[in-house]
């Protein structure tokens, strides 16, 4: 691989560059890399910096001098260049990206990387030559050249013959919509912890799927946001499924406050929200679907309407209706919801509050923090309200109040229906950045 550096500080390459395996990359002749100083394209004390127009502070690398030294690399090592700037505005980087860039550097593209220092370069150098523009992370950094040595860390390991296993790098994080699994080493009892029995068994097979396992319930837990953006296979699906705590659904007619006064009170059923919520949580994996209604003539009208999807008319009318249905019952509280579940589970759910307004004072619960959640290891109760929402003392009573859905608009008037499907849809649903 042929790559080009144009710096302000070619010095902190070069210990970079003489060790380990970039070292022996360049020895062997699979990579080469020229240094260049952006100093060597201005007249002996010209500077490479100008100050910034408008008012604020800064100074920024001339374009003038960029052009030179691109034009220099180009004629060096070839015009079909890939010409990569940093900038903490940049496309992050990641593993898909590093990925798609060895793909295409694999014919033999020369590689510029051009980071810059102060605060950066003229905006038009970017339009006049980057392919590409990489950031490492949101956060500033001085200078560009520690994203530039990233980006070769993670790079190289792409090249064959660089590093040592390729296998390794197949196996790598972020590779897949999983991380590495756990790795251990001699000796076999440490600090009171034993290598899991199975890794020593000398079953390949049984280590292989232990380390899929693995590797699957520690991204779930700990990376469900790359999870949920990169899984594709259903098998994967169906690891990661596995992995995922239980989570169920409670549709509060009671315990909601009601009429303009807002004062606690009891609200219908509708049929709507039965079916559709009903079929948001079977697309969403959760596990049940309270309806809670104290009220008796209330519970007739759900268990007629859960009678007929149940009935031979019903299933043949619309099996897959059914499927979904199934999910739902009929309780008269939400402690009777509570005690099912840890029935069923052995395990007392975690309850998780939706509401459309903000609590004074109590901290919410964002749409990111599944592993705040999950690391609990309890099943999961989405409580949802219908009427004006939630008591205040049923909000009070749960572990966690999810931030309410909102748009830019300022209106939030959802019906209970569309709030369910898109809060499991940000709770629970798959998002793939590169469908
Ligand atoms: C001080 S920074 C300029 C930041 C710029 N004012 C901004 O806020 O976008 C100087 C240079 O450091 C590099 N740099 C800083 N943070 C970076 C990051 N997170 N990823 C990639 N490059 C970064 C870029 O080359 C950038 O032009």
């Amino acid at each position: 691989m042929n790559i080009s550096i144009i710096t302000v500080f070619k010095e902190l390459y070069e210990p970079f560059l003489a060790t380990s395996l970039i070292k022996r990359a360049q020895q062997k002749g699979l990579v080469d890399i020229d240094l260049h100083s952006f100093f060597s394209f201005v007249q002996p004390k010209e500077r490479i910096d100008a100050p910034m127009f408008g008012h604020g502070a800064g100074m920024l690398i001339k374009p003038t001098v960029v052009e030179q030294a691109v034009a220099h690399c180009k004629e060096r090592k070839g015009a079909d260049t890939h010409t990569i700037f940093f900038s903490p505005q940049g496309q992050m980087l990641d593993q898909t990206v590093l990925q798609d860039l060895a793909q295409k550097l694999a014919n033999n593209k020369h590689l510029v990387l051009i980071p810059a220092r102060y605060e950066g370069m003229d905006a038009r150098v970017e339009q006049a030559y980057a392919d590409q523009v990489i950031s490492v992370g949101n956060y500033v950094l001085m200078g560009g050249d520690l994203p530039a040595m990233v980006l070769l860390e993670g790079l190289l390991r792409y090249v064959p013959g660089v590093v040592g296993k390729e296998d390794s790098v197949e196996h790598d994080s972020f590779t897949g919509p999983f991380v590495d699994y756990p790795s251990y080493t001699e000796p076999v009892a440490w600090q009171g912890m034993q290598v899991p029995d199975i890794i020593r068994s000398g079953n390949h097979q049984a280590v292989d799927r232990w380390r899929r396992e693995q590797a699957a319930e520690v991204s779930v837990k700990k990376h469900f946001g790359w999870v949920r953006s990169h899984i594709k296979v259903p098998e994967d699906k169906k690891l990661a499924a596995a992995v995922i705590p239980h989570h169920y659904v409670a549709l509060c007619h009671s315990d909601v406050l009601i009429g303009p006064e807002k004062l606690p009170g009891t609200t219908s059923v509708t049929s709507l929200d039965i079916h559709d919520i009903a079929r948001s949580c079977k697309t969403y994996g959760i596990q049940g679907y309270s309806i809670v209604t104290p009220l008796h003539d209330q519970q007739k009208i759900v268990q007629k309407l859960l009678g007929f999807w149940a009935s031979d008319v019903g299933t043949a009318y619309n099996p897959q209706r059914q499927s979904a249905i199934e999910l739902v019952d009929l309780q008269e509280s939400i402690d009777a919801v509570i005690e099912q579940i840890e029935r069923k589970e052995g395990k007392r759910p975690l309850l998780v509050a939706t509401s459309a307004r903000a609590l004074e004072g109590q901290s919410l619960l964002s749409f990111y923090e599944q592993d705040k959640v999950w690391q609990h290891d309890r099943p999961v109760l989405f409580i949802f309200g219908t009427g004006k929402g939630l008591t205040p003392e049923l909000l009070q009573r749960c572990d966690y109040i999810l931030a309410p859905v909102q748009g830019f608009s300022g209106f939030n008037h959802l019906s209970v229906r569309s709030a369910v499907a898109i809060i499991l849809d940000r709770w629970l649903g798959i998002n793939l950045q590169h469908p």
